[in-house]
């Protein structure tokens, strides 16, 4: 269960989407399927809203696509086997469509470049996650007969000036970029590469964009970025929220969770990822401060041994992390949920090692987890310097410990919620029956309900009465 979780969270999960433009100069049909983490969706409504201005129509069907573009996520190599295979499948289609479009975009193509071409005969666009503003111009190219290679990174793109065309919505809750790449360099990790160099956007589009969602009836954004409290704006003169700010004037991630809470308190907002390095005490304060941001912390550790943490590169030993755990619980108190990534089987690790995670993991008792077994990426620094000399047996015994132990905490801390009132903004109906629906609690926990009369978008109260390891049932109250 949760490594299906983590899958899906970060790897595999294959979103599809229509929408229809009224300007279509050609009629051209766009498909496109989405892997990997919300960033990665995130951009996918960015080359939508991109394509769409260009008068490109998208379909949810590729059978009747004219393009099809996959953006795809570099991660582990599970991660890119997947987007290889959907690939064949696209092959055969050009055999009935030999007109046919196929671009590789976002984390893989980055990795790849023409590389990519040589061994995938069927792409005809290469695309990185910067690159995306040139992708009409890259389809034309195509149209002249040739190849179209973009994976160009950038200091300063942000697509702040593009909406997004929302593909993967409720109509409820949405994700808002607010800084691109990672400047941290962990040692098992592709992002960097793939990614580039951190920028944070202008809080003034972010605001805005989080106040027109609002006005449109969500109720609900995610602030994203691989590192959110690393965002930092330095401001040439501009207004944000009605107030002037002067040149030079910086704006952290305190501060810029602050602006967007204060829009609306039925704006709920939610932020990912935390790292434990820059983790501040003022970002935890500021939560406590408002009652719509929601109290949940994603902290990923990635092991419980100092040796790994050092190895990994990420410049924070156990003692620290447990101390930000514990800032944590003294300004939110025990009603903030905790959760955490983990990485089993990183280069060298002993039984020892394994055994720090498992220990860290019964210390700090997650509320849940997104939970993987290292996967060697080639160009980062663990590929170059160390070896990956866990056997894969090895190294899925060890995960399977770990998932085991964090069914145990997941479940401890559902059977605690039993009882208990949350509010829970109702977000779809329940896959299961549609006599329910299904919504998250401030500490994104799933709860579900039979129906009221409330709709999808409202605030309910929900008492507790049961659930799994996974899942909150309640009734309303
Ligand atoms: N920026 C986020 C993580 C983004 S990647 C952070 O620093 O927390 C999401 C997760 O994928 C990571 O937290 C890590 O647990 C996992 N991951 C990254 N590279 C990996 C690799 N080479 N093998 C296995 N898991 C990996
Ligand atoms: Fe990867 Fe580390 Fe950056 Fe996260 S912080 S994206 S794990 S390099
Ligand atoms: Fe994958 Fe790129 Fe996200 S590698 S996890 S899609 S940043």
């Amino acid at each position: 269960m949760q490594q299906k979780i983590a899958d899906a969270a970060a790897a595999d999960i294959k979103q599809t989407h229509t929408i229809t433009s009224k300007l279509s100069p050609s009629f051209r049909k766009v498909y496109m399927e989405s892997y990997g983490c919300q960033m990665n969706f995130s951009d996918s409504e960015i080359v939508a809203a991109i394509m769409q201005q260009q008068g490109f129509l998208l379909t949810t069907q590729y059978q009747e696509a004219d393009l099809i573009f996959i953006n795809t996520c570099a991660i582990r190599d599970k991660a890119e086997q997947t987007i290889r295979n959907r690939l064949l499948l696209f092959n055969q289609q050009k055999l009935y469509n030999p007109a046919l479009i196929v671009g590789v975009l976002g984390c893989m193509a980055e990795r790849l470049k023409t590389q990519l071409l040589e061994e995938e005969k069927v792409v005809d666009i290469v695309a990185g996650p910067d690159a995306y503003r040139d992708l009409p111009k890259l389809v034309s190219q195509v149209d002249q007969g040739h190849r179209a290679v973009n994976t160009f990174l950038s200091r300063e793109e942000t697509y702040a000036d593009i909406e997004p065309v929302r593909l993967h919505t409720n109509g409820v809750t949405a994700f808002i970029s607010i800084m691109r790449g990672c400047n941290n360099m962990c040692t098992f990790c592709i992002v960097p590469f793939t990614r580039g160099r951190e920028r944070s956007r202008d809080p003034s589009s972010i605001v805005a964009e989080a106040k027109h969602l609002f006005s449109k009836g969500y109720k609900e954004v995610t602030l994203l970025g691989q590192n959110v409290d690393s965002y930092r704006w330095v401001s040439a003169a501009a207004a944000v929220e009605g107030s002037i700010v002067q040149k030079n004037t910086v704006v952290n991630f305190a501060q810029l969770l602050a602006m967007v809470a204060s829009i609306d308190p039925n704006l709920r907002v939610r932020f990912s990822t935390s790292h434990p390095k820059d983790m501040t005490d003022d970002v935890l304060y500021t939560m406590r401060a408002y009652d719509n941001i929601c109290k949940q912390v994603h902290l990923p550790v990635q092991s419980g041994s100092n040796r790994m943490l050092k190895l990994m590169n990420r410049s924070y030993d156990r003692e620290w992390y447990k101390e930000r755990i514990q800032a944590i619980k003294a300004i939110l108190g025990d009603s903030c949920a905790i959760s955490s990534d983990m990485i089993a089987g990183f280069c060298s690790e002993t039984e020892g090692d394994h055994a720090d995670t498992l220990s860290l993991m019964e210390e700090i008792q997650y509320d849940f987890a997104f939970m993987f077994y290292y996967s060697e990426r080639p160009g980062t620094l663990a590929a170059r310097k160390y070896c990956d000399d866990v056997a894969v047996e090895v190294k899925k015994r060890r995960l399977s410990e770990i998932i085991a132990k964090q069914r145990i905490h997941s479940l401890r801390h559902h059977q605690k919620n039993i009882g208990q009132v949350y509010q829970v903004l109702i977000e779809k109906q329940s896959k299961k029956s549609a006599d329910f629906f299904q919504g998250r609690n401030s500490q994104n926990k799933i709860v579900v309900f039979p129906k009221g009369k409330q709709q999808v978008g409202d605030y309910v109260y929900v008492r507790i009465k049961d659930c799994n390891a996974a899942t909150l049932f309640g009734t309303l109250c």
